[in-house]
């Protein structure tokens, strides 16, 4: 078995929660960093074989892994290091929140070899910063990208757009802002209101309200003029990128390629010579992972896991080289490529511009349509 190099690594802590957020997490000031450097350290260990050395994409997310401060990320470097030779890593991308970010912070990214962060900037305006119950303020914001800019990384900003009361020119003050400091890549979510999130109690309560889908579909329409039009490539459905500037690591995750996910909740997947795909999701939450719960395993075969890559790769601007076989792929897309959702180009199947929108429904179509095998 070959190993795989990509390697996604997921930190469990945050300081305070969100109101919308309903990722994987632990809540409090003082992350348990030691319990989680142990999991990581036995993780590593039990599945050495999984791995490639030397790695070629890493990505610490979260949860918050700027919470673990310089000593924390040194020490979460130091496991990895064996795994690690810096002329062979492409990128190492550390998420992280603006409020943590000093030269301290920065000095430890250098040292662990992390040259690219994604800073949760969600919005510079005060009004979503309040309403999403985030932790830093817009000169917060602006002052974080610009130290990460200064210090020379790879710099990507999470903006969420659509949250309710951003009006054009709300979106147009955050979008010139963006444009403004020179960042080379940008993450565009619509705001998602999961239950279980503080947010829908909060409705209850009459102190939020929920976000309209038109409006969002209006502000992501917006968000992909306004950014394409600056130069940025839209080369995936969240993601923006200028040249060059294009992440590396997310795409093993629409793409049919291997990669390996450690800590908490954290997901892996292994593809078979015969197509079909191992799917692994690590516990949920730090307590049952660190006790060493058994992970999820679930084997997608041949034709369900040709669907899933197909839907995957539509998310991207490249979209589809049907080598696997044509004929196959013709028939699960041709609904919608009857309707103008899906265009053919050159022999490459891609989602019609201004047609990403509906991806949802064009995934339920695509994971849903019963047919023979690939061949
Ligand atoms: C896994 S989160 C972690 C990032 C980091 N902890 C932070 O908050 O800055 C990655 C990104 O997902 C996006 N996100 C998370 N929950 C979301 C939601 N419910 N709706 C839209 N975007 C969301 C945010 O833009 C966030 O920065
Ligand atoms: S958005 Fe980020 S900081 Fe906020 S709760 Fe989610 S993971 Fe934590």
């Amino acid at each position: 078995m070959t190993g795989c190099d990509a390697l996604y690594v997921h930190v469990p802590f945050c300081a305070r929660r969100c109101t919308y957020c309903d990722f994987d997490f632990v809540v409090g000031r003082t992350p348990k960093t030691q319990a989680w450097l142990a999991g990581i350290a036995a993780e590593l260990e039990a599945r050495r074989d999984e791995l490639a050395t030397p790695l070629r994409t890493i990505y610490f997310g979260g949860g918050t892994p700027s919470l673990l401060g310089p000593a924390g990320l040194l020490a979460a470097g130091a496991l990895l290091a064996p795994w690690i030779r810096r002329d062979a890593l492409a990128e190492f991308t550390v998420e992280l929140n603006p409020e943590h970010v000093d030269a301290a912070l920065l000095a430890a990214l250098a040292t662990i070899g992390a040259g690219r962060v994604s800073l949760g900037v969600q919005s510079f305006e005060p009004a979503a910063l309040q309403q999403l119950g985030r932790a830093h303020d817009p000169a917060r914001a602006i002052a974080a990208v610009r130290a990460c800019l200064a210090a020379g990384l790879s710099t990507s900003v999470d903006l969420i757009v659509g949250w309710p009361g951003q009006d054009a020119a709300a979106l147009d003050r955050d979008l010139d802002r963006v444009l403004e400091l020179g960042v080379g890549h940008v993450s565009v979510y619509a705001l998602t209101i999961e239950a279980g999130t503080s947010w829908p109690k909060l409705v209850r309560r009459g102190l939020r309200v929920l976000p309209d889908d038109e409006g969002q579909a209006a502000a992501l329409e917006r968000t992909h003029a306004r950014l394409v039009e600056a130069g940025f490539d839209h080369y995936e459905i969240a993601s923006y990128a200028r040249p060059g500037r294009h992440a590396r690591h997310n795409g093993a995750y629409w793409s049919w390629r291997d990669y390996v996910g450690i800590g908490p909740s954290a997901a892996s997947a292994r593809y078979a010579r015969d197509g079909s795909v191992t799917r692994r999701t690590n516990p949920r939450g730090l307590e049952a992972w660190s006790r060493g719960a058994a992970p999820e395993i679930e084997g997608l075969g041949g034709i369900e896991a040709a669907a899933e890559g197909l839907w995957l790769a539509l998310r991207t601007a490249a979209g589809v080289d049907p080598a696997v076989d044509a004929a196959w792929v013709h028939g699960r897309v041709a609904r919608r490529v009857e309707r103008g959702d899906l265009r053919w180009v050159d022999g490459q199947l891609a989602t019609a511009p201004g047609r990403w929108m509906v991806l949802d429904g064009i995934a339920a179509d695509v994971l849903a349509a019963p047919d023979a095998a690939p061949r």
